[in-house]
């Protein structure tokens, strides 16, 4: 049976979109086999982190592979610590700036790296510059003999035509804002410490990763559900279900290498912010109203890498689309923390 085919027509309970969210697919059970315990994920208490993890428990369950998930967090938010361990994913409280906490972590492996600051960076940009920056360094020095899958963003790319190819991963990375600054900052660490200790690595641009709690589709649907006017300035933008992204990010282990490889991650096809504000307005029965002036430049990724080395997202836009609005409109729960997808200036 195709992951396709397996999709709910609608997700009615967090219970409901957690299972969805961390089903594994045959090929990840299959490449779960070749990992010895245990797996560390870094950064684990955020959006993408617990579904992972639990995400990586399932997928070594089905293929009855004896794996320790080991999320890594400092756990800001107790909910998160306890949702985790509920789940059989052993979780180690700490603060990934400090060195001495750093170097007392379990030895692995395989290494997942999700830590990133970029909400706060225009009011206090230091902080965002020492997450993104000293912690990748302090985890590259104490995992050194393991290989690391480290999250980057579409951030780390200028403005692209939308006319054009998208940005590949190749192209140099010269984009606006302290924020894709510090992330360009957060790629150049990894890929010192990967030539300087011969560290496989592989670094993950991606791009919008959404899920019915966040991300930029529930944002246009929220906003049309509440009659606020959509922002069409930046006119297109991509997205990837979150559990393809956790997948694909888990597979990304078997990709790394020294040079770290660097891969784009979300969809192949644009999408108009401006189209899917009115599906919303339809799924929801709402008028919708716009601002702005539609550009014809924006943040767009090249996936011709992503559909060579690990195919495409099983996850159809348009199924998630009306997921998220049957989602919103039963009342479902928000994380509130809004993307700021009509950002351009890269000022977060
Ligand atoms: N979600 C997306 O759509 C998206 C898009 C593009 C790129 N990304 C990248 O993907 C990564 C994961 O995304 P996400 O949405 O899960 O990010 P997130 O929600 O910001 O989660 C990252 C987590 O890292 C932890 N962290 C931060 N500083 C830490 C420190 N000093 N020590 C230990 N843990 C620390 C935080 O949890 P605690 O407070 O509990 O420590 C935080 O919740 C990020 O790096 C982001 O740059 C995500």
């Amino acid at each position: 049976m195709s992951a396709t085919t397996r999709l709910p027509e609608v997700i009615e309970s967090e219970a409901a979109l957690d299972e969805v969210l961390t089903r594994p697919s045959a090929r990840l059970v299959e490449f779960m086999r070749t990992l010895p315990s245990p797996v560390v994920i870094l950064g684990a208490a955020g959006k993408m982190g617990p579904t992972l993890a639990l995400l990586a428990r399932r997928a070594a369950e089905a293929a009855g592979h004896r794996l320790t998930v080991i999320a890594v967090s400092r756990f800001s938010d107790d909910r998160v610590r306890s949702w985790l361990t509920e789940r059989g994913v052993q979780i180690i409280a700490c603060d990934l700036l400090d060195r001495r906490a750093v170097a007392g972590l379990p030895d692995a492996a395989n290494v997942i790296y999700l830590v990133g600051l970029k909400f706060g960076t225009t009011t206090q940009p230091a902080r965002t510059w020492a997450t993104n920056i000293l912690t990748p360094a302090l985890v590259s020095e104490h995992y050194a003999r393991g290989r690391i899958v480290a999250l980057s963003t579409g951030n780390v790319y200028p403005l692209a035509p939308f006319a054009g190819a998208g940005s590949a991963e190749g192209d140099p990375l010269t984009p606006l804002g302290e924020y894709s600054n510090s992330c360009v900052g957060r790629e150049r660490i990894f890929e010192y410490y990967s030539a300087r200790n011969a560290t496989p690595m592989a670094l993950i641009r991606l791009s919008y990763a959404v899920e019915l709690r966040y991300g930029v589709l529930a944002d246009i649907a929220r906003r049309v559900y509440a009659g606020e006017a959509i922002d069409v300035t930046n006119s297109r933008f991509q997205c990837i279900w979150q559990g393809d992204a956790n997948e694909m990010i888990i597979r990304a282990l078997g990709l790394t290498g020294v040079p770290p490889f660097s891969l784009n991650l979300t969809s192949t096809a644009l999408y108009s912010i401006r189209a899917t504000a009115l599906r919303f307005g339809e799924l929801l029965g709402r008028p919708v109203k716009f601002s702005g002036v539609e550009m014809t430049t924006g943040l767009y990724s090249n996936t011709d890498r992503l559909m060579a080395r690990l195919g495409g997202p099983a996850t159809p836009v348009e199924a998630i689309i009306r997921w998220t609005a049957h989602w919103i409109a039963q009342g479902g729960r928000s994380l509130n923390k809004p993307t700021h997808f009509e950002v351009r200036d890269g000022e977060y």
